[in-house]
């Protein structure tokens, strides 16, 4: 190694531990793409040549969602999801009651890279209430490349999440802490808040995947509605809006 990437590497060991301290400590909140030396990197005299790589993100994540690390995030409002609940009355007379900017439910993301091979990380905090008689939901959606699979992990509370394919396979499965769900490509896929408390996973899908929620709006909604049993649980039942799914 020439002395040149020795400082180099020294350099960078420098920074990562700076990182790693201001980490542990909850200061260090951004992390993304930089140019690091290919010889810094592999340890080897050579060319000098930039080379641009993802930094790797070190994500420390609370079980209410919370991602020190994260590159975005957003939050979904009640005035986000106009047409989204079967029951078009109570949707509106909770817009009445709670407004528009109520949040319905927040999403925290690790995104060092784009395109082919990256990964996009995050956390989903959906909270607890109904719509009618219809539990608080995420609007669902099919990957835009639809064999792009996903990970959901439950971090706190309970929900369900409601699985669907085009040509008419549903599925429903039951999360709580703990448990994981492997969303295969081509599933249309919803989280549903049937607890009490906020509904926190940890998911994990291919950066180039996309969100066609589009296919469920033109579908009248999803087929499956997650409902209140009216013994303090839930039950399912067939959304009669529900038009079936036109392949895109
Ligand atoms: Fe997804």
């Amino acid at each position: 190694m020439t002395e040149i990437s020795d400082r180099e590497v020294q350099a960078d060991k420098s920074t990562d531990a700076l990182a790693s301290r201001e980490f542990r400590q909850g200061r260090r909140v951004t992390s993304g793409p930089a140019t690091i030396r290919p010889s810094a990197v592999l340890g080897q005299t050579g060319s000098h040549m930039l080379l641009s790589l993802p930094r790797p993100a070190a994500l420390s994540i609370g079980s209410d969602g919370t991602m020190v690390g994260r590159s975005a995030g957003y939050q979904k409002r009640l005035g986000d999801l106009a047409g989204t609940y079967r029951d078009e009355g109570a949707y509106q007379t909770a817009l009445a009651d709670h407004g528009a900017d109520r949040i319905v439910y927040s999403v925290e993301e690790s995104r060092v890279a784009d395109g082919p091979g990256a990964l996009i990380i995050g956390t989903s905090t959906l909270l607890p209430g109904r719509i009618g008689d219809e539990f608080a939901l995420t609007r669902g959606h099919l990957h835009a490349i639809a064999d792009r699979a996903e990970l959901y992990h439950c971090l706190s509370g309970t929900g369900v999440m409601v699985l669907e394919t085009i040509d008419g396979a549903s599925q429903v499965v039951a999360l709580r802490p703990g448990d994981a769900l492997h969303v295969p490509g081509h599933w249309l896929h919803r989280s549903v808040n049937v607890g009490q408390e906020p509904f926190v996973t940890l998911f994990c899908y291919s950066a180039d995947a996309g969100q066609d929620y589009g296919i469920i709006a033109d579908a009248g909604g999803m087929a499956t509605l997650v409902v209140d049993d009216g013994a303090g649980g839930w039950t399912t039942r067939r959304n009669p809006n529900h038009r079936g799914y036109q392949a895109r």
